[in-house]
């Protein structure tokens, strides 16, 4: 592999169990700036008093190691940083060669890169709902979406994406679990999906959230690019880390494809966020606790909206999706009590998207459901 890389940090670090545990318990108090900060209000989260639940983001998060990283790192911030430990450890974890791994500024940036790279000689074909940003983003540039209609309640079409895919397709693209949605795909048939697919044309898989379903390694679809398949699989630092702002996320693909997608990535990371990746990565006693605060707060809001008669749809995330009367009006009475949560997605105006947060936070929403559906 060419690069040794520490097993201190491969196997969670030495400081893992019960101290990273205990470290983790003050992590929300942590997150925000302290009341003497010399930087600016308003650079960094909710203004307070603000119940932030809007952006999917881990206010739990970053870890107590990865702060005590990035102040180190900071002291060497005037040099240039050699990201190709983080690739190896991504790497090792994976079972990839770290040639196979493109770093980016948050995943959204390799996504980017991703859909110029293969949107140049064809169409992306996609669902009518996904986190479609950096599609779009390749859609401004010129590049063709081909999305095919939701079934059910809005689950995403596989056959009718596979059946969308001809000469005029050059990469296809799936989010898993789907955001706004929550929902995951069937694994076995989205595994079946990708090996067919794949066989022509690259499919490639967002799996932002994979670390918070409950069964990652089941819902990934890793094995097949470490089988050699056609397939990409994009992670990112952002949701169960609780990173957003540190702006670390990856794609993993076969050699040839990880070249491609590197030549349209356009920056490199700071060391401050190369040395949150590298402490918090295998850091396995931070991500089980931001999991558990996730499913705390799902379990929270699920019994909230089943008190106040709200359909919701499935979601191993920490985001929900639910169907209410007027999801505008409804965001504007949170707004009211200071709570941020999402407003309508296009033409969907009776469905509301709320992020977990803060237990105290998502405590608040819950309490104001009630007077934000009489809204
Ligand atoms: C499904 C999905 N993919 C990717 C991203 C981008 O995240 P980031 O660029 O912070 O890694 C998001 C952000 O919300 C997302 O929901």
């Amino acid at each position: 592999m060419g690069i040794n890389v520490n097993r201190r940090f491969l196997l969670g670090g030495a400081v893992g169990g019960a101290g990273a545990l205990a470290g983790c318990a003050t992590a929300p108090a942590s997150a925000a700036l302290p009341a003497d900060s010399n930087l600016p209000a308003g650079l960094f989260g909710p203004a307070p008093g603000v119940a932030l639940l809007s952006r999917n983001e881990n206010p739990y998060g970053p870890s107590p190691k990865v702060m005590a990283a990035v102040a180190e790192a900071t002291r060497c911030g005037a040099y240039y940083c050699d990201t190709s430990y983080l690739a190896a450890m991504i790497a090792e974890k994976n079972g990839i060669a770290p040639s196979q791994v493109v770093l980016s500024t948050g995943s959204g940036e390799a996504l980017s890169a991703a859909a110029l790279a293969f949107g140049k000689s064809g169409a992306i074909a996609c669902p009518a709902l996904f986190w479609d940003t950096t599609s779009k983003y390749a859609e401004a540039k010129g590049v063709t979406l081909k999305r095919s209609p939701m079934i059910g309640d809005l689950e995403i079409d596989l056959a009718a994406i596979e059946a969308s895919v001809d000469d005029s397709v050059s990469m296809v693209h799936i989010c898993n679990p789907n955001n706004p949605t929550g929902r995951s795909l069937d694994p076995a048939q989205l595994r079946a999906f990708c090996s067919r697919v794949s066989e022509k044309v690259p499919v490639l898989v967002d799996e932002a959230y994979n670390e918070l379903t409950d069964d990652p390694a089941g819902n990934s679809m890793m094995d097949l690019v470490r089988a050699g398949k056609n397939v990409l699989v994009a992670r990112t630092f952002s949701k169960i880390y609780g990173m957003a702002g540190m702006r670390i996320g990856y794609i993993m693909a076969s050699e040839e494809h990880a070249r491609m997608i590197s030549q349209y990535v356009m920056s490199w990371m700071s060391a401050p966020s190369l040395a949150a990746a590298v402490a918090s990565y295998n850091d396995d006693a931070f991500l089980a606790f931001s999991k558990s605060k996730v499913t705390e707060a799902r379990q929270m809001v699920h019994a909230a909206m089943t008190a106040n008669g709200i359909n919701y749809l499935p979601s191993e995330t920490n985001f929900i999706y639910a169907n209410v009367p007027d999801a505008a009006a409804y965001q504007r009475a949170m707004a009211a009590r200071n709570i941020q949560i999402r407003g309508p997605y296009g033409a969907l105006t009776q469905w509301s998207r709320v992020s977990m947060g803060k237990i105290e936070d998502v405590e608040r929403y819950c309490a104001a459901i009630p007077e934000a559906l009489g809204a």
